[in-house]
């Protein structure tokens, strides 16, 4: 089956019950035990609850992995990849990463004693040179956030394998609509389900997929026994989400492409980063390792500093100036003082991202609208 069919009814088959097309939700925390002491397969809610075991399958099938666990949010799955690390390890994370998993590693996990190093995975010598002997984990984001960069993941897989690391890859810009990690050979796939999965702007959530059973299992103990698992009506709309996944990415993408276009031939833009341009440095790699799409994220470099970008963003009409991304409606930020805020000014510049860099996630508005939006918004640049 195609992946379209099975986001609809993989992990979603209907109520043996009553028959119902669509499952009801479970909210009951606690579930009857016939023999004290019981092996069940739900007993608890933090444990395992049947609507985000639902949510769970159905994106461990997508994503091509063992299992999956849904999360309370992006964050608290990214976490419990971490809490496999032990003091003395260390971990290698991309240099072009969510400013919330920066903020994690070199705020939160460094003071377990895990070592954190950045370093650039579009460059596989560069991610070589920055592996130690304690190194146990790679961490990767492809597309890139915010610059869009990309990572060959086969490469790194490969790299991780040599090395005995546990790959890691944030496939929350690419979807797996779009790119499958595990079958380029990483071991987990983690998503921010509050972006595309979600897809809507109305859920907060999380997911890990693990590529076989020794991982799932030490991931599960750990969620399991630090309890950061999403709610029962956030699993549901993820999983509503899930069935119109495809569609909506596809088509946000094709808006993105035709809007990057269109950036990238105004003057009052200095530089457009999206996969999809035969400008951009990544855009071969993309092209084979993305499936047929480039996705709805883009970045750009408006002439001027921090506070001419700022200006744009805040002109915006149809865009609205807010972090976060994958919903159907557009929205606009500057990571500079939004989402990649709490990295250090010096590693922000260092690593590229810029005061005059302008993130766009891509809805489902119309091109036409979208366009004469940002017509208007760049007219305070000139
Ligand atoms: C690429 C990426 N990873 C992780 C996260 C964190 O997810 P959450 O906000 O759901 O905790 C985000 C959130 O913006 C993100 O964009």
């Amino acid at each position: 089956m195609q992946f379209r069919t099975r986001a609809i009814h993989v992990g979603q088959e209907r109520d043996p019950q009553t028959g119902a097309v669509v499952r009801p939700i479970y909210l009951a925390t606690t579930f009857v035990q016939q023999q004290a002491g019981e092996s069940v397969e739900f007993d608890y809610s933090r444990s395992g609850n049947p609507t985000r075991k639902a949510l769970e399958t159905s994106l461990a099938q997508l994503e091509g992995g063992f299992g999956g666990l849904a999360f309370a949010s992006g964050m608290s799955a990214t976490h419990c990849v971490m809490l496999l690390l032990e003091s003395g390890d260390h971990v290698v994370a991309g240099t072009d990463v969510y400013g919330g998993t920066y903020r994690v590693l070199h705020k939160i996990v460094n003071r377990a004693g895990i070592g954190v190093s950045l370093a650039p995975t579009t460059d596989l010598d560069a991610v070589r040179r920055a592996i130690t002997p304690r190194t146990r984990l790679l961490w990767v984001e492809s597309p890139g956030n915010p610059l869009l960069s990309i990572s060959d993941l086969a490469g790194c897989a490969k790299l991780a394998k040599e090395h005995g690391l546990l790959m890691a890859v944030d496939n929350t810009f690419a979807t797996p609509a779009l790119t499958r990690p595990i079958e380029l050979g990483a071991d987990i796939v983690m998503h921010s389900a509050t972006k595309y999965i979600g897809g809507h702007s109305d859920v907060l959530g999380g997911a890990l997929v693990a590529r076989d059973r020794e991982i799932f299992d030490r991931l599960y103990y750990t969620q399991n026994a630090t309890g950061g698992v999403m709610a029962p009506l956030e699993s549901y709309l993820c999983s509503r989400g899930l069935k119109t996944l495809e569609l909506r990415v596809r088509e946000q993408s094709k808006t993105a492409q035709r809007l990057a276009e269109y950036l990238a031939g105004d003057r009052r833009v200095r530089r457009v980063y999206y996969p999809g341009l035969a400008s951009h440095p990544g855009h071969e790699l993309a092209a084979r390792q993305m499936d047929g799409a480039f996705g709805a994220m883009l970045s750009f470099e408006v002439e001027g500093a921090l506070e001419e970008a700022k200006k744009v963003v805040q002109s915006t009409r149809l865009f609205q100036l807010a972090v976060s991304l994958g919903a159907v409606e557009s929205l606009i930020e500057q990571p500079a003082t939004m989402s990649h805020s709490s990295y250090d000014r010096k590693d922000r510049l260092a690593h590229g991202i810029s005061d005059s860099l302008i993130r766009a996630s891509i809805g489902l508005e119309a091109f036409d609208d979208l366009r004469d939006d940002l017509d208007q918004a760049l007219r305070c640049v000139g």
